[in-house]
C-alpha cells in the first residue's frame, strides 16, 4: 500500500530525472454532487447544466476507495456536500478501518452535529467558512439565518472538541471582494478557537476573480497576511504560496500530486481547470470502477492526454500551488515545518483543500 511519505520521496527522484509522472500525495474524492448550500461563487456542481448523476452505491464507492488506496494513504472526502452522501459514516469507517486511509473531511459544517460517529476517524476536519459575519455568510452561502447560526455554532462546538475526537480542525475561506474585509477577523476567530485558516482566491472561469486582482486592498491584504504569519497567526498557507498569489507569476504546477475523482468514479485529468476547459490536454480518461489500481488509471490518462503541462498561470488555488511548491522545493517545506507551527501541525505537505 502506498504512503504519502514514500510517494513524496519517490517524486523527488522523478522530478530530478525530469519526469512528470508523479505519485499522488492526497486524492480528493467528491462523493456526491448534491449540496445543501447555494454559494454564489461555487463553480463545482452547483452550476451544472445537466441533472446531477446519482452517487455510487456503498459497494461501488468502496471499490473506488480501494483503487485510490493503491496510490496514496491520504484521502479527502468532499463534494458537493459529503455529509449528504447516503452512507457517509460507513464510508468513512471503511476508509479508515479497512483501508488505513488518513482522512480529511471537507464540509460546509451545517450538518456536523448529525454525523458525530464519523468524527473520530478523521485526521483533519476542514470546514468552509468565509466570514464570521452572519449577514455576509448568509448572502454568500444563499441560506437563511437559522442555517448560518447552525454553521457558526457547529464550528465553535467542534473546534472545542478536537482533542476528544482526535482531529485537527481547519477553516477554509474563499477570498472574494465581499469576504476580504472580514478575513482578518476570521483569522482572529481561528486563533481564539484553536483553528487553522487556509485561503484561496475566488476562482472565476479558472482565474482569480478580476475585481480581486485589480484591487489594491487585495495586494495589501496578502502583504499583511505575510506579516501576521511571521507573528504566529494560525495560517495554514506557506509564505511561498502567499507570495505566488501576490506576484500572480506563472508557477510550476504538478496537478497529479492532488488528483480529483468525481462522484461517479471518473478521474479528472490532469486537474479540474484543464479538464473543464475542454481542450485536448485533459479530460476524464478512466473510471475507477473499471480499474483496480491507481497506476492503471494513470496509464490510461497518460496514453490519452500525455503528461500535464509544465507551467501554469491560471487557477491560483491553494490545492494545486501548495503541494506543487512543497514537492518541488523540499527546502521550503522543511523551513515551513521548522519555522511555523501551523504548517507543522496542519500537515502542509499533504494539505490540499478545494
Ligand atoms: C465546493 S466545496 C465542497 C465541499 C463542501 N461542501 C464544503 O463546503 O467544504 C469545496 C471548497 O471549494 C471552495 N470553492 C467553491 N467554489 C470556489 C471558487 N469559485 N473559488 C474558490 N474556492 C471555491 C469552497 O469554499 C469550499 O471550501
Amino acid at each position: 500500500m502506498a504512503s504519502s511519505t514514500r510517494n513524496y520521496l519517490h517524486n523527488l527522484f522523478r522530478l530530478f530525472t525530469g519526469s512528470r509522472w508523479l505519485r499522488p500525495l492526497a486524492v480528493s474524492y467528491c462523493v456526491t454532487p448534491a449540496c445543501n448550500l447555494h454559494c454564489t461563487y461555487c463553480e463545482d456542481f452547483a452550476q451544472a447544466q445537466e441533472p446531477l448523476p446519482p452517487p455510487l452505491s456503498h459497494e461501488e464507492a468502496c471499490h473506488v476507495l480501494r483503487t485510490i488506496r493503491t496510490g496514496t494513504d491520504w484521502l479527502t472526502l468532499t463534494g458537493g456536500e459529503p455529509l449528504l452522501y447516503p452512507d457517509i459514516v460507513h464510508l468513512v469507517q471503511y476508509a479508515r478501518r479497512e483501508l488505513g486511509f488518513r482522512l480529511n473531511l471537507q464540509t460546509n459544517g451545517a450538518l456536523l452535529s448529525q454525523f458525530e460517529p464519523a468524527l473520530p476517524h478523521l485526521e483533519r476536519l476542514i470546514v468552509s467558512l468565509d466570514s464570521t459575519d452572519p449577514t455576509v455568510l448568509g448572502a454568500l452561502a444563499g441560506v437563511p439565518p437559522d442555517t448560518v447560526a447552525a454553521i457558526l455554532a457547529n464550528v465553535r462546538t467542534y473546534a472545542g472538541r478536537q482533542d476528544e475526537f482526535g482531529y485537527r480542525m481547519i477553516v477554509n475561506a474563499v477570498l472574494t471582494p465581499e469576504t476580504l474585509p472580514g478575513i482578518e477577523a476570521l483569522l482572529h476567530f481561528c486563533a481564539e478557537n484553536n483553528l487553522f485558516l487556509s485561503l484561496s482566491p475566488q476562482s472565476f472561469n479558472n482565474w482569480p476573480r478580476y475585481e480581486l486582482l485589480v484591487a489594491d486592498a487585495y495586494q495589501e491584504f496578502l502583504q499583511r497576511l505575510l506579516i501576521l504569519k511571521r507573528g504566529g497567526a494560525p495560517l495554514l498557507a506557506s509564505a511561498a504560496y502567499l507570495r505566488t498569489l501576490a506576484a500572480l507569476a506563472p508557477f510550476s504546477c504538478y496537478p497529479l500530486l492532488v488528483p480529483r475523482v468525481l462522484p461517479n468514479g471518473d478521474l479528472l485529468y490532469p486537474c479540474r481547470p484543464i479538464e473543464k476547459s475542454g481542450t485536448a490536454q485533459g479530460g476524464r480518461p478512466a473510471n475507477l470502477l473499471d480499474v483496480s489500481s491507481w497506476a492503471e488509471a494513470l496509464t490510461l490518462a497518460w496514453a490519452e492526454y500525455g503528461p500535464p503541462p509544465r507551467v501554469c498561470n491560471s487557477c491560483y488555488q491553494q490545492c494545486y500551488i501548495e503541494p506543487s511548491w512543497m514537492q518541488s522545493h523540499p527546502g521550503t517545506l522543511v523551513w515551513e515545518l521548522l519555522r511555523y507551527r501551523a504548517s507543522r501541525r496542519g500537515g502542509l505537505a499533504t494539505f490540499a483543500p478545494g
